[in-house]
């Protein structure tokens, strides 16, 4: 008998969410490890499923009506039964027991503990239960293959889940995190978490994580998530590239990289440190430099005075001539580098002249991230003095003059129109992290926009979700609006 704790059933609005976001594929073999009361199994049958393309395992002896929608082998131990079994599935769907593998009887302690992952690594020390039916169901998953799984939040925080996590972003071409403020299953306060991962050993791209405020929100994702899918990318590539009115995208902006310092940790002050080394405002130049600086639709100084408050890097030590007497300056000027003064002979400072200016790119309508976890996008620029170092790029639009236009031309790169391209670029670094190049941006067709005027308001909603991370709601809350659907005042 499995220890009551594990009984916890998924609503079945999630799990057709869940099955939806992993997708059928033909004559897909569907598993479901720990079927319980069959939510995941009506989930599959509604979805067009045939039974006998559906393997349920459960440890529970009791049958139930809905065992008949699936190939169901009651009174099993899934674990012990993925060593035997010859069978690889496609899609493995599930909300797996969660309760510490201590708490387990002797024999299925002994079952947990002899499940390795395909690292050759075993089940770690204080685990739960989930982590062994993770393992063993990547033991049985075919290549290509996609698995969703429901969670507790000890994937997030749990010690043990850093490896794991770090093991699945390289197992899969894709993976999905949700998380839900709120719990999503009534009765018990676990499982906050939703994984969906494809494209099992297919190579590593992308790793992407939303937050949601409750149970509904990550349906309502999944499900969108799913439907930009659906209508699928070659579908929108090519209707935009045969579009007349589509540009690529260095046609519309200028991308450069932001001021080059050499030697961040240097040229790179918060307002505390600017206080400590009493450097005054004169010598100092406000800058963005991380993609996290970006926030919203646009930056002014209120928002630059947030992240000033925060303690963020905000300030570049960039002092100009009539500043080299002040004390302080000429000061920490001449900090030697052992105690936190310049790295002179870096390369970009030893070959400039002189060596404590940082070249700034000329003044600019905006700044992009090319390592932003929500994709590329522009956040514009309305504090004058305002530059940008580091990861951070700038950007300047060729034509557009109006702030209007500026917006519309920025929907326009976040719609899913646009998104549908960066399939094709960006590349991905260790760790998972993909990053765009200006290089490559600039080779995205994007379209000319159809509307402008009220553009600025719809820029401000769309990208209030995409920092939300809703991103695909974003993208078609853009085309959307680019194409006359939606208003907002
Ligand atoms: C959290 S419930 C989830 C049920 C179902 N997947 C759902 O989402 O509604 C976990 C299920 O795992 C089953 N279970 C516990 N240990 C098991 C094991 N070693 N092998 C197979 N099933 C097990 C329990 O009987 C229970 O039905």
């Amino acid at each position: 008998m499995p220890p009551l704790s594990c009984k916890v059933y998924t609503p079945v609005p999630l799990a057709r969410a869940l099955v939806g976001a992993l997708g059928d594929g033909e004559s897909a073999k569907w598993l479901e490890p720990s079927v319980g009361l069959g939510a995941f199994l009506q989930a599959l049958t509604d979805l067009g499923i045939p039974p006998d393309r559906i393997t349920a395992v459960d440890l529970e002896t009791t049958a139930c009506p809905t065992d008949r929608l699936a190939n169901t082998e009651r009174g099993t131990d899934f674990l012990d039964w993925s060593r035997q079994t010859s069978i690889r599935f496609d899609r493995i769907v599930g909300n797996p027991p969660y309760v510490a593998i201590r708490n387990l009887s002797t024999r299925l302690q002994a079952s947990a503990l002899m499940t390795t992952n395909l690292f050759g690594g075993g089940v770690p020390k204080g685990a739960n239960l989930w982590v062994a039916f993770l393992f063993a169901s990547l033991g049985v998953l075919k290549t290509g293959g996609a698995l969703g799984f429901v969670l507790p939040a000890s994937w997030d925080y749990a010690t043990y889940a850093v490896d794991i996590k770090a093991g699945m972003t390289c197992l899969f071409a894709d993976l999905e995190e949700h998380r839900s403020q709120r719990p999503l299953f009534d009765q018990v306060s676990d499982g906050s978490v939703v994984i969906i991962a494809r494209g099992f050993r297919t190579g590593q791209t992308s790793w992407r994580r939303f937050e949601h405020p409750n149970r509904d929100f990550l349906i309502r994702c999944l499900e969108l998530e799913r439907h930009a899918r659906t209508r699928t990318n070659e579908r929108l590539v090519t209707s935009v590239r045969s579009q007349p009115d589509c540009h690529p995208l260095r046609e519309v902006i200028d991308i450069r990289l932001g001021g080059v310092t050499g030697d961040a940790s240097y040229f790179l002050l918060s307002e505390s440190s600017r206080r400590r080394h009493k450097l005054p405002i004169e010598c100092l130049t406000p800058v963005v430099s991380r993609a996290s600086h970006l926030r919203g639709s646009e930056i002014g100084a209120r928002e630059w005075r947030w992240l000033l408050r925060a303690d963020e890097r905000t300030w570049l030590f960039n002092p100009p001539d009539g500043c080299l007497g002040h004390h302080a300056v000429r000061r920490y000027l001449n900090i030697v580098q052992s105690e936190g003064g310049c790295e002179r002979s870096a390369f970009k400072i030893r070959n400039r002249d002189p060596w404590y200016r940082t070249p700034l790119p000329i003044p600019c309508d905006g700044f992009l991230s090319g390592m932003s976890s929500h994709g590329p996008w522009v956040c514009l620029r309305v504090m004058r003095e305002l530059s940008a170092t580091n990861t951070l790029y700038t950007i300047r639009f060729r034509n557009a003059r109006t702030k209007d236009e500026k917006a519309a031309w920025a929907l326009s790169l976040v719609s899913e129109e646009t998104r549908a391209q960066l399939a094709t670029i960006g590349r991905v670094y260790p760790g998972g992290l993909k990053k765009y190049e200006p290089g490559d941006l600039g080779r995205i067709p994007v379209l000319a926009p159809a509307r402008v005027i009220g553009a600025i308001a719809a820029y401000k909603r769309v990208i209030t979700m995409l920092c939300a991370g809703h991103s695909s709601l974003a993208a078609e809350t853009a085309s959307r609006w680019l194409s006359g659907r939606i208003q907002f005042d």
